[in-house]
């Protein structure tokens, strides 16, 4: 069943090229981003002035950075939120509120019950899940589908990916219905859009960078995560300072002696490279697009450190693939 991988997490990283790829390519026709799930877009965001993005883990990661790309889309308010802390932070639900659903099993109590009180208080429910018929689909107004195949590692990967994708292009979808994106810009997500797979690909050929790098560092105590805000939301001066700034934080964390792995894109190699123990790099791609890439390497890291561990890889600790308990 694991097809030769020594554990499902590795090989479910690894099916990300062609999850990403069937997740995207019946929804591209003609470099149009076509979604019939919708049937009529602008009648669906009619009088919607506030987007609430709902879901749990590392969906709601997803969530995080749907909340840059949306706004910077659509211009309307979008919130991410904890599917855990929804009902009790009264949302301003109702017919002006759209609530987005994300979910891998469909089956997430948190994210279920957040579902029903959005739809309680008026409010139309759209999701994206990867089990087909499962309960958080059932219930939904609209449904689009991760293509991912089934996912068993408790620790997500190719689900993750999917839902990126997805919600990226729900968000260019509805901005090009809603005239609110240039023809340019819209041209070339949908071409950045279309090399995703093969860009992942790329990454993917390296494993051997990511298991050395993974080796040398599994038995730190402690390794920090560092990164300003998705930066692509500032535009690119924005970014540009920013870039900067993340610089100085390198050199400054490395002055109190820490070790520095960055992760860059192939443009800003050579600004970083210089401060950095080690780097991981991903293709350019359009900026919007690029947490889809980026977070490939840090699934290799995490899946290298654990083996180095010895960890239970595909059933961590404690942790169960989905959570239909309270
Ligand atoms: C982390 C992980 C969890 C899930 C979360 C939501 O690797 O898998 O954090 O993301 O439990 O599960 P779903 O997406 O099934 O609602």
């Amino acid at each position: 069943e694991k097809c030769g991988y020594s554990h499902f997490m590795l090989k479910e990283i690894m099916e990300q090229p062609e999850a990403v790829r069937k997740t995207i390519s019946p929804r591209l026709v003609n470099r149009e981003i076509v979604l019939e799930e919708l049937n009529d877009a602008k009648e669906l965001m009619k009088n919607i002035s506030r987007i609430y993005i709902v879901a749990c883990g590392s969906a709601y990661h997803v969530g995080m950075v749907g909340k840059y790309a949306w706004e910077k889309l659509l211009h309307i308010p979008v919130e991410a939120c904890l599917a855990s802390e929804f009902r009790y932070s009264e949302p301003l639900l109702g017919e002006s509120s759209l609530v987005i659903v994300i979910s891998q099993s469909g089956e997430t109590l948190d994210s279920m019950a957040a579902l029903r009180e959005a739809k309680r208080k008026g409010s139309k429910v759209l999701s994206i899940v990867n089990v087909m018929g499962s309960s958080i689909a059932r219930e939904s107004d609209y449904v689009l589908y991760t293509w991912a195949g089934p996912e068993i590692a408790v620790a997500t990967t190719k689900a993750y990916t999917t839902q990126m994708v997805l919600l990226l292009m729900l968000g260019n979808y509805l901005t090009k219905q809603l005239n609110r994106i240039e023809q340019d810009e819209y041209a070339a997500i949908i071409r950045e859009l279309q090399s995703l797979p093969e860009k992942i690909s790329v990454i993917l050929n390296n494993l051997e960078h990511y298991q050395k790098t993974a080796a040398n560092y599994f038995n730190h105590n402690s390794i920090f995560y560092i990164g300003r805000n998705l930066d692509y939301a500032l535009g690119l001066e924005g970014s540009l300072k920013l870039k900067e700034k993340s610089l100085s934080n390198i050199v400054e964390v490395k002055s109190r002696g820490a070790e520095v792995i960055a992760l860059t894109t192939e443009l800003t190699v050579n600004q970083i490279g210089s401060q950095a123990s080690e780097m991981f790099v991903i293709p350019k791609t359009h900026l919007l697009l690029q947490p889809v890439l980026g977070v490939i390497p840090l699934q290799l890291f995490a899946y290298y450190v654990a083996l180095n561990r010895g960890c239970d890889i595909d059933k961590p600790r404690n942790l169960a693939k989905s959570v239909t308990v309270e």
